[in-house]
């Protein structure tokens, strides 16, 4: 049944809240998507992953989900959906939904029936504990939530423990029981039927839990992770739900991997396994990045090593692409002075830079435009990661606040959640209304309306490197192989199939670097991509690379 049409896949991610807003009342929404399916169309990409759109008391903005077969009324109805997907079918573009089935929301009628007795049917649908200590009200371990703080929270009810790895108001499903994944199974066909093309599972590696739930090694910041990243039965319940749902359709499963590393990859998404297609992980966003919110100094090599461990995985596993998503700082600000006056050569760059990889990329909401992260005051960020750290760190230790200033004006999701930046006047195209977020300041020069006029836009280099990816079967099938891997300022590789070779060239660096290519053995290779003018039309022995140039030679 599986065409694998992913692999000639250019993936669009919609975060809906914050993409186009048709009402005005400050909140993206579904009709605010209809009225911009040609402007995708139009970029090129035929794939679009959406965020969650399902009924949610937005305690973590729809990843907390109430009904999974209903639309949230803010974002729209159900018949607005089915407009929505006859319109990206009817140019080309698949629908790929967010599912997330690691845990529901507190206000799922589940999780109502679960606490409110313990012998209610629904009991065992969620993770219930008794406490420790001899009052019961020390929780059952030591496992810490995704958001800080403790992973349980006590339940008067019942006088029993729930078990949630993201907030209070997310409580985990029990995956152990049957029940639980027929749920999943039905909720998966029920969406298939109605035309959807696959899901991107969130946090898929954590819905197996090891039994008694031990304690977790000490770690300031996350405890437990060793006992549910991959758990034991993880591979028996994909494949279960792999058998009866995502095998019968003509789908893609990708998987939030978190704490899925390279070594353990090919086991999850490798084909034979039947069961995920691809993997979201999180190696290269750890390269900067701790704990997921703690930015540390970027690295290229160690970037460059990783981006190379992936690509060497096995020909039978395939690679999701990406820099960005709505839990992740802007790229152009991240890997780069995304503020200098080399910030289109940085954002061309960066797309190149994994463009040419073997995979499916994926391009966030913005990231076509080149937006960048936001300044903002404590009291401005809204997102739940960055205000518990705030309350947290407030709470505890008063005097690391401006650490934790300087991480968030860093690594905050906030910064990804900003509304689109459309057009040049007041709520930036997005809305008429308020925006539910503050706009980006720098809206004025950072928008699609002027990028679309401005044929040496970011934008318009992403539509001509779509184009570029189509049909073209070296980046898609051919060989990977790393240039320079000691080379601090530059990524070099090569893409090759039968006796062609795509020669790719990424200056890291806001400043001219020489490299010699000797080495490379393309004296000759014709040039197909530049983000530069002028730049020489044949390889030679060595090319001058001016601030974040980025090349692609071609030759036979
Ligand atoms: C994933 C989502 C993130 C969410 C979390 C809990 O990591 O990408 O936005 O907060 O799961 O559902
Ligand atoms: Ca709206």
């Amino acid at each position: 049944m599986k065409s694998r049409w992913y692999k000639d896949a250019v993936f669009y991610q919609i975060y809906p809240r914050s993409f186009c807003d048709s009402n005005g009342d400050g909140i993206g929404d579904i009709r605010g998507i209809i009225s911009k399916l040609d402007y995708l169309k139009d970029l090129g990409v035929n794939a679009v992953w959406l965020s969650p759109v399902y009924k949610s008391p937005n305690d973590d903005n729809g990843y907390d989900i109430s009904d999974y077969r209903d639309i949230n009324p803010e974002f729209g109805t159900l018949d607005d959906w089915k407009e929505m997907i006859e319109g990206m079918h009817a140019r080309g573009i698949r629908l790929v939904m967010d599912l997330v089935v690691n845990h529901t929301s507190d206000e799922h009628e589940w999780f109502k029936q679960s606490r409110s007795s313990k012998d209610n049917p629904y009991r065992d649908y969620y993770i219930w504990r008794k406490g420790r200590g001899k009052d019961g009200k020390r929780p059952p371990n030591n496992w810490t939530s995704r958001f800080t703080g403790r992973a349980w929270d006590y339940d008067e009810a019942t006088g029993e423990w729930y078990l949630h790895l993201f907030s209070k108001k997310q409580p985990d499903l029990n995956w152990d029981n049957p029940k639980v994944r027929q749920e999943v199974i039905d909720i998966c066909n029920y969406w298939f039927e109605l035309g959807v093309d696959g899901f991107r599972c969130d946090v898929i590696t954590y819905v197996s839990k090891k039994e008694g739930l031990p304690n977790g090694k000490f770690n300031i910041a996350m405890c437990g992770d060793e006992h549910f990243v991959i758990g034991p039965h993880f591979h028996e319940y994909m494949n279960e739900v792999n058998e009866k749902s995502w095998s019968k359709y003509d789908t893609m499963i990708v998987g939030e991997c978190i704490g899925c590393n390279m070594d353990r990859a090919p086991s999850v998404i490798a084909e034979d396994r039947n069961e995920l297609d691809s993997a979201i992980t999180f190696e290269l966003m750890d390269v900067d990045m701790k704990w997921s919110f703690f930015p540390v100094k970027f690295n290229l090599k160690k970037f460059k090593a990783v981006q190379s461990g992936w690509q060497n995985l096995p020909e039978n596993c395939w690679n999701t692409l990406y820099y960005e998503n709505h839990d992740q700082p802007r790229s152009i600000t991240r890997y780069g002075n995304g503020r200098g006056i080399y910030r289109k050569q940085l954002g061309k760059m960066l797309a190149v830079s994994y463009f040419m990889l073997r995979g499916t990329p994926y391009v966030y909401q913005g990231q076509e435009i080149g937006m960048t992260n936001i300044s903002l005051k404590q009291e401005e960020y809204i997102d739940i990661m960055a205000t518990r750290i705030f309350t947290l760190i407030g709470k505890f230790a008063p005097f690391l606040l401006p650490v934790a200033r300087w991480a968030m004006s860093k690594r905050a999701r906030d910064h990804a959640r900003t509304p689109m930046q459309w057009e040049d006047k007041t709520g930036c195209g997005f809305t008429t209304g308020t925006p539910w977020m503050k706009v980006n300041p720098n809206c004025s020069d950072i928008n699609v309306k002027s990028s679309l006029n401005d044929k040496n836009s970011i934008l318009n280099f992403y539509k001509q490197l779509i184009e570029f990816r189509k049909g073209n079967e070296i980046i898609r099938d051919g060989s990977y192989k790393e240039y320079f891997p000691n080379n601090s300022k530059v990524f070099c590789y090569e893409r090759a199939l039968g006796d062609k070779r795509y020669i790719v060239i990424c200056n890291f660096k806001e400043k001219k670097v020489p490299l010699n290519v000797d080495e490379i053995n393309a004296k000759g290779a014709k040039l197909r991509v530049c983000n530069w003018p002028g730049q020489d039309k044949e390889l030679g022995d060595a090319i001058l690379l001016r601030p974040y140039e980025a090349v692609v030679y071609e030759i036979k």
